[in-house]
C-alpha cells in the first residue's frame, strides 16, 4: 500500500468569530494505485475541505494522511511545494488557467518551478493534441470555450504524470455534451497515467463512471452506492 494514499482518522476545524466550526470529522479512507473514485455530497458538506487536505493544500486539525508512505505535513514548506509539484495534479470547477499566458505555456507551468519546461515542451504540445487542443497552442484561455479551458486545466494537471489527479466539480461549470467530454478525458488520462484518481462531483453521471463512490454528508465520510 505504499504507492497509495491513507487518511487516518482525519478531521477539521476552522476557528470562527462563532467558535468552532467543524468541517471534517473522522474520516478513513484509502486509496490504492490505480483507483479512480468519486465523492459527492451537498453543498458545504465539506468536499473541497477534503480534497484540498488530500492535495496537502491545507493539513488536517487531527488524524493523518499518507502518500506513497510518506506523512506530505512533516515536511517544510519548499519542500511540501515541491512534493505537491512532483506528485499532485490539480483541476478545479474555475479552471485558474493564467489569462496572459498561451495554452501552451499554460499547460507548461507546473514544470516551471522544477526548470524542465523546456524539456516537458513536447510532451505539453502530445497532451494538448490528446485533448484535442492541438491547434489552439497560442490561444489565449479568453479565446477559448469553457470546455476547452477546462480541457487546457486537465493537461496542465497531467504534464508532470501525478500520482495523485484530484478534481473538484471540473464539470460543474459546463454544458452537458463539454462534461461528457471533460470525464472521458478525466478517465482516459488516468487510465494511461495510473496512479489515482478522486473527482468530487454533483453529477451522478460522472460519478456513476468512477470505480467507487463515496458520500460526504456532515462532514462525514460513507461509501456510497
Ligand atoms: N477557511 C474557512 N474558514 C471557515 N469555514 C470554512 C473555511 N473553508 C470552508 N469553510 C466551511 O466549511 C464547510 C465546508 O466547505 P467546503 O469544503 O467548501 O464544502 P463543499 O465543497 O462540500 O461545498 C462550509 O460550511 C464552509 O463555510
Ligand atoms: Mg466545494
Amino acid at each position: 500500500m505504499t504507492k497509495g494514499i491513507e487518511a487516518n482518522a482525519v478531521g477539521k476545524s476552522y476557528s470562527t468569530r462563532s467558535g468552532s466550526l467543524c468541517v471534517l470529522r473522522d474520516i478513513t479512507l484509502t486509496l490504492a494505485e490505480k483507483e479512480a473514485v468519486a465523492i459527492i455530497g451537498p453543498s458545504g458538506a465539506g468536499k473541497s475541505t477534503l480534497l484540498n487536505i488530500l492535495g496537502t493544500l491545507e493539513p488536517p486539525t487531527s488524524g493523518t494522511l499518507r502518500i506513497g508512505g510518506q506523512d506530505p505535513f512533516t515536511l517544510a514548506e519548499p519542500e511540501l511545494a515541491a512534493f505537491r509539484n512532483r506528485t499532485i495534479g490539480f483541476v478545479f470547477q474555475e479552471h485558474h488557467l493564467l489569462p496572459q499566458c498561451s495554452v501552451l505555456e499554460n499547460v507548461l507551468v507546473p514544470a516551471l518551478p522544477t526548470g524542465d519546461s523546456v524539456p516537458l515542451t513536447s510532451r505539453a504540445r502530445d497532451l494538448l493534441a490528446r485533448v484535442g487542443l492541438a491547434d489552439r497552442l497560442d490561444h489565449l484561455p479568453s479565446e477559448l470555450s469553457g470546455g476547452e479551458r477546462q480541457r487546457v486545466a486537465i493537461a496542465r494537471a497531467m504534464i508532470k504524470r501525478p500520482r495523485l489527479l484530484l478534481a473538484d466539480e471540473p464539470t460543474g461549470n459546463l454544458d452537458r455534451a463539454s462534461a461528457d467530454g471533460v470525464a472521458d478525458l478525466l478517465l482516459e488520462m488516468h487510465e494511461e497515467n495510473g496512479g489515482i484518481l478522486v473527482v468530487v462531483t454533483h453529477s451522478m453521471a460522472l460519478a456513476q463512471r468512477m470505480q467507487r463512490r463515496y458520500v460526504l454528508n456532515d462532514g462525514r465520510l460513507m461509501p456510497g452506492a
